[in-house]
């Protein structure tokens, strides 16, 4: 018989990028992949967020450099992007997860700016962060693209529906890229995020989400961002070698249960 191969499951010194890293699943992914040995360039629009999650990650003993990007900026992602490869002198692994609410009844005031906003920041601005980075991912013997998308992705809450639209989006760009970047041996992922305890949910009370995640989860719980973030990680091995344009729920069960 032949021996079992021996994959890597190291990211010991390659460079990540992670988007909207200041808080929630970012923050936490950033702190994942730092604790376990790779160069982390965190970014964000909240550049004293940024500022905060690189000490504490130095803090930790991992190696982190931030920079402000925000996704909305295409010359801003260009420039950003080409800084981080330089500074580290590559870019193996990057992972889209900058996002906002696009919560927005169809006969609000100003749905079509929700609208346009959350197409550009969620969908437009990852296919740009991707192509942005790629000259890079390719030079690398294990590139990793992890979009994050949302349940909002397979299902739509009411009201939700600029955000629930670009969240598809977000699942046909991973498709279409998985697709594209495969011959390359450039892996394209997308994990959906369920109900998760972040700044995005904080609005909502704990009473509430108590109620929610009881009657709709099978975990009957709310989520952590490090229950994503090791999800996300796991995507971006250089083990992970045989899986691409996988459309992920780290949901709970939310998306599997019918009563
Ligand atoms: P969060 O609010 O804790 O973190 C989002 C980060 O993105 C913030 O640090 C924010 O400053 C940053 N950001 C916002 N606009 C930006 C821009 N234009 N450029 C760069 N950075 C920007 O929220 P969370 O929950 O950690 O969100 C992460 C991702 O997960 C988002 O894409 C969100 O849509 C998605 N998600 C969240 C769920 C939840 O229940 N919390 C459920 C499903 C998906």
């Amino acid at each position: 018989m032949e021996p079992v191969k021996k994959l890597d499951r190291s990211v010991k010194g390659r460079a990540v990028l992670v988007t909207g890293a200041a808080s929630g699943m970012g923050r936490a992914t950033a702190h994942l992949f730092a604790q376990e040995g790779a160069l982390v360039a965190v970014t964000d629009i909240n550049e004293a967020g940024v500022a905060s999650v690189v000490k504490e990650i130095a803090a930790a003993g991992g190696t982190a450099h931030g920079w402000r990007l925000d996704v909305l900026d295409h010359a801003e992602i260009k420039r950003v992007v080409a800084e981080i490869a330089a500074h580290f002198g590559r870019l193996d692994i990057l992972v889209n997860n900058a996002g906002f609410g696009g919560f927005s009844p169809l006969g609000a005031d100003d749905y079509d700016r929700i609208w346009d906003r959350s197409l550009a920041g969620l969908l437009t601005a990852q296919q740009r962060m991707v192509r942005a980075a790629l000259p890079h991912l390719r030079k690398s013997d294990a590139a990793r693209i992890v979009n994050i998308a949302s349940t909002e992705g397979l299902g739509a809450t009411p009201g939700d529906s600029p955000y629930a639209v670009a969240k598809t989006g977000v699942i046909g760009l991973t498709r279409a890229l998985a697709v594209d970047l495969g011959p390359e041996g450039i892996t394209v992922n997308c994990i959906c995020p369920g109900p998760i305890r972040t700044a995005l949910t904080d609005a909502i009370p704990d009473e509430h989400k108590t109620i929610f995640a009881k009657r709709r989860t099978a975990l009957k719980r709310y989520g952590f961002p490090e229950e994503v973030a090791h999800i996300t990680f796991s995507l971006c091995i250089p083990a992970a070698s045989y899986i691409t344009g996988a459309i992920i729920p780290v949901d709970g069960g939310l998306m599997i249960r019918n009563a």
